[in-house]
């Protein structure tokens, strides 16, 4: 039998995505209500207090940069997520098919068994007017992993809150199981 989460006390979310999606600013836009003009490569992990967040948990906000960390610290990174933020961005269609094409897949091999939760998150959509939601729900169809999707901007702070309210939710109140019964030997 494989466990997943059960009585959380604190809840790790990690950013994945093609580089580029705006990973770095969600979280500094998050942190400082603004959008930064400079982003580094990588943000700090963020602890956030329990009494300023929706669900009262410590929350650990955890950036990836590709040009700061081996395949290895991500398979790491990931294998310690509670729930995985997939980082897309509306304007450029390929960072979406990176989703099923790289990100999921990742994800999978990553955290055997039953795969870490995961958000499936459209930033930038202060730079375009139309949505690619739909095509976010049928990835979501395909993979029970998905707990929600949702389109934002870093730069407008358009469901920023909104994303991270929907990360914690997807540990503390998860639509799949809470457990599968492993079939290995
Ligand atoms: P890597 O560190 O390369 O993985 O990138 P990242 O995913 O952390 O993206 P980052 O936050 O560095 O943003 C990349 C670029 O997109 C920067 O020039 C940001 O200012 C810009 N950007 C990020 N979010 C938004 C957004 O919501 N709207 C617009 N218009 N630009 C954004």
């Amino acid at each position: 039998m494989v466990f997943r989460m059960g009585m959380n006390r604190n809840v790790r979310i990690l950013l994945v995505g093609e580089r580029g999606v705006g990973k770095t600013s969600l979280i500094l836009s998050l942190v400082s209500e603004e959008f930064p003009d400079d982003v580094p490569a990588k943000a700090e992990e963020i602890t956030i207090p329990p009494d300023v967040t929706p669900e009262q948990v410590p929350t650990h906000i955890v950036d990836y940069s590709a040009a700061e960390q081996t395949d290895e610290m991500l398979m790491e990174e990931i294998h310690r997520a509670h729930v995985i933020c997939i980082v897309y961005s509306v304007e450029d269609e390929e960072t979406l098919d990176k989703v099923t094409t790289r990100w999921l897949p990742l994800i999978r091999v990553a955290s055997p068994g039953q795969p870490c939760p995961v958000l499936l998150v459209g930033n930038k959509v202060d730079l375009v007017d139309y949505s690619l939601i739909d095509a976010a729900y049928s990835i979501m169809e395909e993979y029970p992993e998905i707990e929600s999707c949702i389109e934002c901007s870093a730069k407008t702070l358009k469901n920023i809150s909104e994303m991270f309210y929907y990360a914690q939710k997807a540990v503390l109140h998860p639509t799949s199981p809470l457990y599968i019964i492993d079939q290995r030997e």
